[in-house]
């Protein structure tokens, strides 16, 4: 049975470029979720976009003195450069600078205010005389009432991680002229999270059992000791997504509630594209589809709060005024798997600073899978972890290259060499030229060794994909190349470079197993090392591809033009299944899939960082 898999990745803020942190944290992690349950059959709709809005783009052109446009279009179009060379499969990557977002997004909040969930209230708000405007969120900075940090900004501590309310802050000072802020009164609408608190804690309760402890116990806890209050959802800003209402016009969504709603209108605008109008309701209304949210821990209250409770919020309202469908409710996220964080050298990575490796520079030096490889054994999944450049090449070298790559490449040379470059036929050679050959199955040749070998890496489809369908990726790999170390003793074992100079069928028996046993071996890591996987997969004889292709696409709205990243499927999905490789089988010329490094890399890695800092 197939399922429809929702992987909703968070929206990167389009001001700044990706770093290792922001993709271990959750880009890469989805990607690997993704590809697993793409080889395994079920209906994946992986979807994100550059979070082009709020305080965090506008700071930033006032900074550069350019438009919001032009800083977002920059960082998107390195967004979709990195997550091409990187392989990150998104069926659509977007934006929130669309004008499908920007209906999707007003919709809910009409649908929210027809259901009696907002409410408008005068609130008080940092002012700047000198600036004559008012400081939303990251406009003002200050010292943080919870954990005395000083840098904290007026919507969220970077210390502490709290979300904050910027009137309690100590210190405050305008981030662009240092003036001191006065409070004077705005109205704003506010989402009535009061109201929504029984459904919202419902939520939470009944996802305890399999949550990660520290993102639901993180929510529930904050909710039972504050308990939820509304929040505004509306900023004085002109940047950003009209509110649907006159008299609104100098103000704006406010940027997180419209951007979880990026999951929603993603999903839609991705079944527009594909000529299906109504095919999101496949992930979004259907009882058996299944949302993962992949995030930094930095937005799990998003997530885990306010998120769910817009979705309760609209109820079925949103399906009637936005699809004119069945107005059934929006699917509530399955599983909110938040990683923590990353730090670069055993310090916090600052893009002012310049402490941390960025995706795109780290990819004109080294190839992807290494990445990838490193960022899945070191992911942030309990605790935060760190970037170490010495064990970076000593796991790309003692792991990647020993364990994994010199067995498959050993193995593929010596099958090259010694039986021209076809898989040796398990069959005695006696039988092989046999008419009956044929439907003689040839499991039958292998010895009790080679059965128990096979048997052990098979096990691993079931093993990884439990560990991988629970989001421990970490586990996930650790398994898989468990299974490597496997294959490789029994090798040393058989060692069939001896067996060939004394019985060439029994060489031919440990080829095969081994072929076999790699070509499992290959399935078991492609979620997490693609590109090797399908290099691999080629020279294994194999024509028909592992993964389908990433193409980029202009779209024009009356927002202007956008490019957006796609995916075109692979013509055979549902590969996560035992090989039943074939003697005879052609192969293709073996190449090494990994490069050692030289351990003096990391001197001159680490000479970079911190290196040109502003
Ligand atoms: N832009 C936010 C960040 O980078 C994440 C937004 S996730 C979304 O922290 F769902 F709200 F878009
Ligand atoms: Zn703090």
């Amino acid at each position: 049975m197939t399922k429809p898999i929702l992987v909703a990745v968070a929206w990167p803020y389009a001001n700044a470029d990706i770093h290792v942190g922001n993709l271990t944290g959750s880009y890469l992690p989805a990607d690997i979720f993704a590809r697993y349950q793409r080889l395994k059959g079920n209906q994946v709709l992986m979807v994100s976009g550059s979070d082009a809005h709020g305080t965090p783009i506008t700071v930033k052109s006032d900074a550069e003195g350019v438009s919001p446009e032009t800083v977002y279009k920059r960082y998107h179009a390195g967004f979709l450069e990195l997550f091409q060379k990187l392989g990150l499969h998104y069926d659509l990557f977007s934006s929130t600078h669309t004008q499908n977002h920007f209906a999707v997004s007003q919709a809910m909040f009409l649908a929210l205010k027809k259901n009696g969930y907002l409410y408008t209230e005068s609130q008080q708000q940092w002012f700047s005389a000198s600036l004559g405007k008012f400081l939303p969120d990251r406009y003002v900075e200050g010292t943080c009432y919870i954990c005395g940090f000083d840098g904290a900004r007026g919507d969220q501590c970077d210390n502490c991680g709290n979300v904050l309310d910027s009137t309690q802050l100590i210190n405050p000072r305008a981030k662009e002229d240092g003036s001191t802020p006065e409070l004077r009164d705005t109205t704003h609408y506010f989402l009535d999270l009061g109201k929504l608190e029984g459904p919202v804690v419902q939520f939470l309760e009944e996802r305890q059992g399999y949550w990660r402890a520290n993102v639901v116990n993180r929510s529930l806890g904050w909710i039972r000791s504050e308990g939820l209050r509304g929040r505004p959802i509306t900023r004085d800003l002109d940047w950003g997504i009209p509110v649907p209402e006159e008299g609104w016009d100098s103000k704006r969504l406010y940027v997180w509630f419209e951007a979880v709603i990026g999951y929603l209108s993603a999903a839609i605008e991705w079944a527009a594209l594909s000529g299906e109008p109504g095919a999101w309701h496949r992930w979004w209304t259907e009882a058996g589809a299944r949302a993962y949210y992949f995030i930094g821990k930095d937005n799990i209250d998003f997530h885990a709060i306010m998120w769910p409770a817009e979705l309760i919020g609209v109820a079925d309202e949103f399906a009637h005024t936005f699809e004119g469908a069945e107005g059934k409710p929006l699917n509530l996220p399955y599983d909110v798997p938040a990683n923590e964080f990353l730090n670069m050298e055993d310090r916090k990575i600052s893009g002012s600073r310049n402490w941390g490796v960025w995706g795109l520079d780290f990819l004109t030096r080294y190839d992807p899978d290494p990445l990838r490889y490193y960022l899945t054994v070191t992911m942030p999944e309990t605790s935060d972890a760190n970037w170490d450049w010495d064990d970076f090449v000593r796991r790309n070298n003692n792991e990647l290259v020993a364990t994994w790559g010199n067995l498959a490449n050993r193995v593929l040379s010596f099958t090259y060499r010694h039986w021209e470059g076809k898989v040796p036929d398990p069959l005695p050679s006696s039988l092989r030229a046999s008419e009956t050959s044929e439907a003689i199955p040839s499991d039958r040749f292998l010895r009790p060794q080679d059965r128990q070998l096979l048997a052990a890496v098979e096990a691993g489809f079931d093993s990884v994909g439990q560990h991988i369908e629970n989001v421990k990726l970490r586990a996930a790999l650790g398994e898989a190349m468990r299974l490597c170390g496997e294959v490789n003793r029994y090798l040393d074992e058989q060692a069939p470079w001896a067996q060939v100079k004394t019985d060439k069928d029994a060489a031919g028996l440990t080829i095969y197993t081994a072929l076999r046993a790699i070509d499992n071996l290959k399935l078991l890591l492609a979620p997490f090392l693609p590109h090797t996987s399908e290099a691999l997969h080629s020279m294994l004889g194999y024509h028909a591809p592992l993964f389908g292709e990433q193409y980029t696409e202009r779209i024009n709205d009356d927002l202007g033009e956008h490019e957006v990243l796609r995916y075109r499927a692979a013509a055979i999905p549902g590969h996560w299944r035992p090989s039943t490789l074939e003697g005879g089988r052609a192969l293709r010329e073996p190449a090494p899939l990994y490069k050692k490094l030289e351990p003096s890399i990391a001197d001159e890695e680490r000479a970079r960082l911190g290196g040109g800092a502003v």
